[in-house]
């Protein structure tokens, strides 16, 4: 990545500041009229009930893939003292000086440390926030030189959030493998290795938030993404319809959407959605970002089940997952996806 200045400390200079570089293409501006009640149409699951094999809710489940590619979920199983110590340990880490922030300050060669990540050009325009990215899983994968030394324990603390996460995750890929019609193993199977990265966004508040956007459009490159969002504080909006839909946040709910890799394996049945992230006038917000992903040497591609048998039509060409993800990586990150039309 090209080193760009972090947004936390240009606010701290002069909160009213919003230099040029941040500025949007009239087009490219979220919208002022508000949306919100566009937030309950996403999808509710309750994982409580998948858990038990509930036929109605993997139905909602599949009809939520196909539909949306988001949805939220409740009785998620993950307790809500992990969830709070997460966001206490890293509304800490943010409020540290900068320097201290930057001893694990991404390199131009790698998107792990705290900084921003996709800045490819000089004259691409920012995002408004700062972020924070680690590889989370296998262990053997991390680079400790990366992950914050303080608030003390936040490497306990980031450890146990995302272990927590992965077993969600990988329930949740037992019901996929349920909806898609295979054996519930099946999806886990796929990975070779399952690859966890967790990325923590910190938005501070815009004077101008209309100008701006916290997180470029974009889908993720990931097989699913989970998320948490501080209560009450919004920022999140996916396309559906070609509108922009918030996805507000409903209190101890996680958010799930299909990544890149289930829409490939699934034939376009499922959704990667392309989503971003606005910023507010007058609140911070961080979102808790973990990705499950499979091994780079994993070839991607349209699962046999899932190709029409009359039609044959297969959408998307064989890819490795590895060239994959360092293809999307090494272009700017803008608007829905380069998975490759077959
Ligand atoms: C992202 O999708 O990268 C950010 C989502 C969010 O902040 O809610
Ligand atoms: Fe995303």
């Amino acid at each position: 990545s090209v080193p760009v200045p972090n947004v936390q400390e240009l606010i701290k200079e002069d909160p009213l500041q919003v230099p040029q570089r941040y500025v949007r293409e009239p087009e490219d501006r979220p919208n002022d009229t508000d949306m919100s009640h566009l937030s309950s149409l996403v999808p509710v699951i309750d994982f409580s009930l998948l858990l038990m094999g509930n036929k109605e809710e993997l139905n909602k489940l599949d009809l939520a893939c196909q539909d949306w590619g988001f949805f939220q979920v409740i009785n998620h199983g993950v307790a809500k003292e992990v969830l709070q110590k997460m966001k206490d340990a890293a509304a800490e880490f943010f409020e540290l000086p900068l320097e201290e922030k930057n001893k694990i300050v991404m390199p131009s060669n790698d998107i792990q440390g705290y900084g921003h990540a996709y800045v490819v050009s000089d004259e691409q325009i920012l995002d408004w926030s700062d972020a924070l990215i680690l590889v989370v899983h296998p262990s053997h994968y991390r680079k400790l030189k990366f992950w914050p030394n303080s608030p003390k324990g936040i490497q306990e603390i980031i450890e146990e959030y995302s272990n927590a996460i992965r077993k969600l995750g990988t329930e949740l890929l037992e019901s996929i493998s349920l909806i898609m019609g295979m054996e519930k193993e099946a999806l886990l199977g796929l990975h070779k290795q399952l690859i966890q990265a967790y990325r923590v966004n910190y938005y501070p508040p815009c004077s101008k938030p209309d100008q701006v956007i916290g997180v470029s459009p974009h889908s993720d490159t990931s097989t699913i993404t989970i998320l948490m969002q501080d209560d009450g504080v919004c920022g999140l909006q996916l396309k559906h319809n070609n509108e922009w839909v918030p996805v507000n946040p409903i209190p101890d709910a996680l958010v799930v959407n299909v990544g890149d890799v289930i829409e490939m394996w699934s034939n376009g049945k499922y959704k990667s959605i392309e989503h971003r992230a606005v910023a507010n006038d007058n609140k911070a917000r961080v979102s808790y970002a973990s990705f499950l992903f499979p091994h780079d040497e994993v070839e991607i591609e349209p699962l046999k089940h899932m190709i029409h048998p009359k039609t044959k039509q297969q959408v998307y060409k064989r890819v490795k997952y590895g060239d994959y993800l360092r293809n999307s990586m090494n272009r700017k990150m803008e608007g829905k996806a380069h998975t490759q039309m077959a």
